[in-house]
């Protein structure tokens, strides 16, 4: 099988780590016709929008992106590339896997979980207004159709990947109608997926317990903002933003992408860790059913992270880019 996937280098580091992502694949023996089509900053002069219609094509025509960071422009009025492409591709679930690796850093051992975020709604509608003067109001849009849709997203991702746990999250406590309208639908979808254990929980409740004992969470299911925010905290309890991948998945599209940014303080010297785009990767390798080639490339990495000779500068190291990509490759 020869797979179509578009690929958006993006800005800054972004090259180098989606190079280092490619070469790695390629190497694992997966034949993928890349289709590479540039967005972000460095195209705004030419196409006058940092995301241009034919990488938006791109992507419907392959149905599968992966994408490097890019550097958002400040104060200049385009709409960010990420939002740009979450809504004209209807992105609804964002998923986070956060794992421990051995050498990184970090202050657990055995994390492994995965946060799913609902990605379109929630106070992140955009509805807002000012009352009068001297107030403003934000409008919280939880709706049933997006619930289940999220929850079921959860409980088949947890099926695919052999999971045993879902837990909702949520503050229905206080915020009864949406929260509440959001558990509900939780519950429902939990009792036709009954091999699966479900439980749930406060957001509140939440940070505290993943911060004493993250091992015990798998996959974890909640609205946009808690997901937006705790997905940030858990790539913290593993080493941080550099080594975290993530995508965006549609009903029948997915965008794979780093959390990392375009990191322009180090960008061109062939010194960026890719570990986060290559288990970006993997994870797209997984979602194409690729499983074998994905447990490699995983395996390879974490022997070299493990072994600790071969690594980049924020890891303590100071292998090249290239050099600990080469390792990565060697050890397939
Ligand atoms: P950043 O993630 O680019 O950098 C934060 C710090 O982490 C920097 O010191 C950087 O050198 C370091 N870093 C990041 N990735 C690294 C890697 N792979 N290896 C080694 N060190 C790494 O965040 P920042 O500086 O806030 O944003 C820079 C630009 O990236 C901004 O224009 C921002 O809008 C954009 N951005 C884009 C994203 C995307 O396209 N998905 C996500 C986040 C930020």
């Amino acid at each position: 099988m020869i797979y179509n996937i578009t690929l958006i280098p993006g800005d800054g580091i972004g090259p180098e780590v989606m190079k280092a992502a490619r070469d790695v694949i390629n190497a694992a023996g997966v034949k993928i016709n890349w289709e590479i089509v540039d967005a972000g900053e460095g195209v705004i002069e030419e196409y006058g929008t940092p995301l241009p219609d034919h990488v938006i094509d791109s992507i419907k025509r392959n149905k599968i992106a992966i994408k490097g960071p890019v550097t958002t422009p400040v104060g200049k009025g385009f709409r960010s590339v990420n939002v740009g492409l979450r809504q004209a591709l209807n992105l609804y679930a964002n998923v986070r896997p956060v794992k421990t690796y051995k050498g990184i850093p970090s202050r657990y051992d055995d994390v492994d979980l995965i946060i799913v975020r609902e990605n379109t709604e929630d106070l992140y509608a955009g509805i807002e207004h000012n009352v009068g003067d001297s107030a403003a109001e934000s409008i919280k849009i939880i709706t049933k159709k997006a619930s289940d849709r999220i929850v079921e997203f959860a409980f088949d991702l947890a099926k695919k990947q052999g999971r045993k746990k879902v837990t909702a999250v949520h503050k229905a406590n206080i915020m009864k109608l949406s929260d509440g309208l959001f558990l509900k639908c939780a519950r429902e979808v939990a009792e036709s997926n009954k091999d699966i254990e479900f439980s749930d929980m406060i957001v509140d409740a939440m940070s505290m317990r993943l911060v004493q004992s993250p091992e015990k969470y798998d996959v974890l299911v909640m609205p946009n903002l808690y997901g937006d925010i705790l997905s940030d905290m858990a790539a913290g309890l593993v080493g941080g933003l550099g080594v975290v991948p993530g995508a965006n998945i549609g009903y029948d599209m997915a965008v794979f992408e780093a959390v990392h940014g375009s990191a322009p303080d180090i960008a061109g010297q062939n010194i960026a860790n890719p570990t986060a785009a290559i288990l970006t990767g993997v994870m797209m390798l997984k979602h194409l059913g690729e499983f074998e080639a994905a447990e490699r490339i995983d395996k390879a990495l974490s022997k070299v992270l493990e072994e600790g000779k071969i690594l980049t500068f924020d890891l303590g190291g100071n292998a090249k880019t290239t050099e600990f990509t080469g390792e990565i490759i060697k050890k397939l």
